[in-house]
């Protein structure tokens, strides 16, 4: 199946509230409540990011978007076919997600995915209580996102077989030195240019999410969310610099639901026909110091999770 990108995110909130401060004065997001859950805006659409209420901080599944209708159909039937147990979505979960049909399903180290079509478009234009221009997002979709994947192989395998991505690069991090043990980390590609859309931290990961990432259209718009930051006291993750595979010029910032919020500028977009997957060994070119905001074991296992 051909997705086409990340269309949405669920999150998990044991005060869903926290969601409208963090989205409206640091990320810029524009923030409405609905029957006890936050929806957040990015663009037009209706709601790119979904909170719901929830007995633990954390991510709970990410929704892949189909172009069409029929293209939908035919991913179920294509999971029936390979034989991958799929639960088909109620009128309600549809609808707070403002998509027009969905399902959900497991990947082998437990990761929910939605596979969606049909998005609605807010009845008002997109206007940041921040001040944000726009965020990347049209074709690209609204970001990637990192997901733990403990057996990464099986893993990676299932989202290939299964779901269509194909992997871009990967690199094995090796904390303890060139002798210590490897934790892979491989970032995969849907159908559309962003150099990743998903990747996977052979780790766990208890909030369900590394990180998730959402691209600014300028350098500008990333140094004044650096400035919000620094103003509301919210908690940095790692300092801004480039990552080595992507060319993203980001920061991290703590999110209430327990993982880093990637904001970022700049990220490489890939011609896949003529693309070579390929092992790189530096995360990134400059900057990005992880060891500002993840403690000691955290720092050694996400330093390398661009
Ligand atoms: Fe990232």
């Amino acid at each position: 199946m051909d997705i086409a990108g990340l269309g949405y995110c669920v999150i998990g909130a044991t005060a869903p509230r926290r969601w409208i401060d963090f989205g409206e004065q640091l990320a810029g997001f524009a923030a409405e409540e609905r029957n006890g859950a936050v929806l957040l805006r990015m663009d037009e659409r209706a709601a790119r990011m979904l909170v719901l209420p929830a007995a633990t901080d954390h991510y709970h599944a990410s929704g892949w978007e189909l172009r069409s209708r029929r293209a939908f159909e035919a991913a179920k039937e294509e999971l029936a076919a390979k034989g991958v147990p799929f639960e088909q979505a109620t009128a309600a979960d549809c609808d707070l997600r403002s998509v027009g049909d969905m399902i959900c399903l497991l990947d082998p180290a437990g990761n929910r995915h939605e596979l969606f079509h049909g998005p609605t478009l807010a009845p008002t234009p997109f206007r940041s209580p921040a001040g944000v221009e726009r965020f990347v997002t049209g074709p690209l979709g609204m970001g990637h996102v990192v997901l733990p994947a403990p057996n990464i192989d099986e893993t990676r395998d299932f989202l290939h077989d299964v779901l269509g991505f194909d992997v871009s690069d990967y690199m094995t991090h090796r904390p303890h030195g060139a002798d210590g043990p490897g934790m892979r980390i491989d970032f995969l590609h849907c159908d559309n240019p962003r150099h990743h859309s998903l990747a996977l931290f052979e780790g766990e990961v208890p909030a369900g999410c590394v990180h998730l990432m959402v691209e600014l259209p300028t350098l500008d718009e990333v140094g004044r969310a650096h400035d919000r930051m620094e103003r509301t006291g919210a908690r940095l993750m790692a300092t801004l610099g480039r990552h080595s595979n992507d060319h993203m010029v980001s920061f991290y910032l703590a999110t209430p639901g327990g993982f880093a919020l990637e904001y970022g500028f700049g990220g490489l977009q890939v011609d896949w026909t003529t693309h070579s997957a390929f092992e790189f060994t530096t995360v990134s070119e400059w900057g990005h110091d992880f060891s500002i905001g993840f403690g000691a074991d955290e720092r050694a296992r996400l330093a390398a999770v661009a």
